[in-house]
């Protein structure tokens, strides 16, 4: 073991170890690296600030690139900081005069705690009688920073009550978090879905369905990274990992681009290539066809969903998508069976903000729970977390809709069975219209022919007489 002593150098030194026990401390200017090399862990400036924090970063990146970050509003103006153990076994940074900078704060006492950085980035408090396995005291993978590595979960342990979400830093010289969030949103009794959101405007959703990716949509499936999602009693919660696990990867959400995005680390350039940035194309944004609107590839993207018009045409018409749609027929809701439900195919379905799921209904039920409900505006079975079957509705507008003709999941919308009637007879009016089409066109044939056997006759009738 390290005795403490040998910190007071003064350039950057890594320490040839890993963590620290309650006898040890890293000092600003020394560091610790995870056993195969991979990750650092040390005090740093951010761009050109003076300020000092304490973060993990990768080792073997030449261009720094921080990941977690301790005292993230809470910089430390000198290079006074230190990391200690302290009795209790609380890890905890701090200044000069011994003043707090930052810590943990464990609910149950470690006599003997010690801290590790972990290969995959993870920084670890464990009691030392527990061994290396078991449940840690306290794991920077719990807090993250504004990034995302593999096998670290973005979502929630429903047990604790500890929700994992990433917050961007404020501009790259201030890793305090600004206004850009990311994380898996939970209502009682709906769908979990993540979203981006702007302070609390959503910003961006993905969607959870068939598999919830991060930073990605549906139409785009990953061929670099595979996905993780786990929803049951205990945990709602997606991780990533590359299919190459020796690459080394990321997803980072960044106020100044707006964008959450995964990279990877490319040798040959010696840079971070990006392969997945959202939002990029129009329909990313939320909700921007408005209530009820459906956000397509074509031109203009926003249309109303079957069976609704613009709220105010006058504005859809200047491409003010905001109002959204509303419906051309109200529902018949108590008139028993006067609904009908229109089938859709290959959508990125609506936001389940205002929905309701049952794991165990099957289609048919899911139908009749709907229209039981005068509010429910559309159902489909669900796919949750790889299974088959269940049940989803959605009361309410619908809104967020995309067209995903690839990957995309069938939605079944409540419609008044008066505009289906009215459909069916502008039907019958063009069937109408053909029958009498042929009609005319038979009798004129008809007539053609009556005239050229006469005409034949005729001049039969000449010819031989
Ligand atoms: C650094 O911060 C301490 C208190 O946190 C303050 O007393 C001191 O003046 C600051 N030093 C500089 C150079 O700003
Ligand atoms: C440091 O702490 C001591 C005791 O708490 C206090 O008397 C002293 O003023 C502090 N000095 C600074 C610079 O904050
Ligand atoms: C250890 O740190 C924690 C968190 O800052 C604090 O609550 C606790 O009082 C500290 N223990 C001691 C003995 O200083
Ligand atoms: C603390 O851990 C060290 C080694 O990690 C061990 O030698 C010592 O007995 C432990 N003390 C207690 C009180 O558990
Ligand atoms: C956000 O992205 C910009 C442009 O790629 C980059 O310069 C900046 O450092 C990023 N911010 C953070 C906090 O990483
Ligand atoms: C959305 O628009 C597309 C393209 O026009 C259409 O194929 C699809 O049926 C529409 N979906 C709904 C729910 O109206
Ligand atoms: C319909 O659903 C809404 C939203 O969940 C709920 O508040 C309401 O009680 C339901 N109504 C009936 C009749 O079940």
């Amino acid at each position: 073991m390290i005795s403490a002593n040998l910190f007071f150098l003064s350039s950057t030194i890594s320490l040839a170890v890993d963590g620290i026990t309650p006898s040890q401390s890293v000092l600003d200017g020394t560091t610790l690296v995870s056993s195969d090399g991979s990750f650092e862990l040390g005090f740093f400036s951010p761009g050109s600030s003076k300020n000092r924090y304490l973060g993990i970063w990768f080792k073997n990146v030449p261009v720094r690139t921080v990941v977690w970050v301790a005292n993230r509003c809470n910089p430390i103006n000198d290079s006074s900081g230190v990391l200690m153990i302290n009795s209790t076994g609380n890890l905890v940074l701090l200044s000069q005069n011994s003043s707090v900078v930052w810590s943990t704060s464990l609910v149950k006492q470690a006599q003997n705690a010690t801290v590790e950085l972990l290969d995959s980035g993870n920084l670890v408090l464990r009691d030392a009688k527990d061994g290396n396995s078991g449940t840690p005291l306290w794991q920077s993978f719990d807090y993250p920073s504004d990034t995302l590595l593999p096998g670290m979960k973005l979502g929630w342990d429903l047990r604790t009550g500890l929700k994992r979400h990433l917050s961007a830093w404020k501009n790259s010289e201030d890793p305090c978090p600004g206004d850009f969030t990311y994380g898996i949103e939970m209502q009682l009794q709906a769908y979990p879905e993540a979203y981006i959101l702007n302070g609390i405007t959503k910003f961006f959703r993905t969607s959870a369905w068939n598999e919830l990716t991060i930073c990605g949509s549906p139409e785009h499936p990953s061929p670099r990274y595979s996905f993780n999602f786990v929803y049951n009693d205990d945990e709602v919660y997606v991780t990533y990992k590359p299919k190459i696990e020796s690459i080394l990867s990321r997803v980072a959400l960044n106020q100044t681009t707006s964008t959450c995005a995964r990279f990877q680390w490319k040798v040959g350039d010696q840079d971070w290539q990006d392969f997945s940035s959202r939002p990029t194309e129009s329909c990313d944004y939320y909700g921007f066809c408005g209530a009820n609107g459906n956000c397509t590839s074509e031109d203009p993207v926003c249309k109303c969903i079957q069976g609704f018009s613009p709220k105010s045409q006058e504005k859809w018409n200047l491409a003010d998508w905001s109002l959204g749609c509303v419906r051309n027929k109200p529902l018949s809701c108590h008139e028993g069976d006067k609904d009908e439900f229109l089938k859709f195919d290959g959508f990125k379905l609506p936001d389940t903000t205002n929905s309701w799921v049952d794991k165990s209904m099957n289609l048919k039920e899911c139908r009749d729970k709907c229209l039981k409900n005068c509010s429910c505006t559309a159902y489909t079975s669900s796919d949750i977390g790889g299974g088959s079957g269940g049940c989803t509705i959605w009361f309410g507008d619908l809104i967020d809709i995309k067209q995903v003709p690839v990957a995309g999941k069938e939605i079944y919308i409540r419609t008044s069975a008066a505009e289906i009637v009215n459909n069916e007879g502008e039907n019958s009016r063009k069937v109408k219209i053909a029958i009498i089409v042929v009609g005319i066109a038979i009798v004129f044939s008809g007539v053609l022919l009556v005239g050229y056997v006469i005409r034949r006759r005729k001049r039969k009738n000449k010819g031989y007489s």
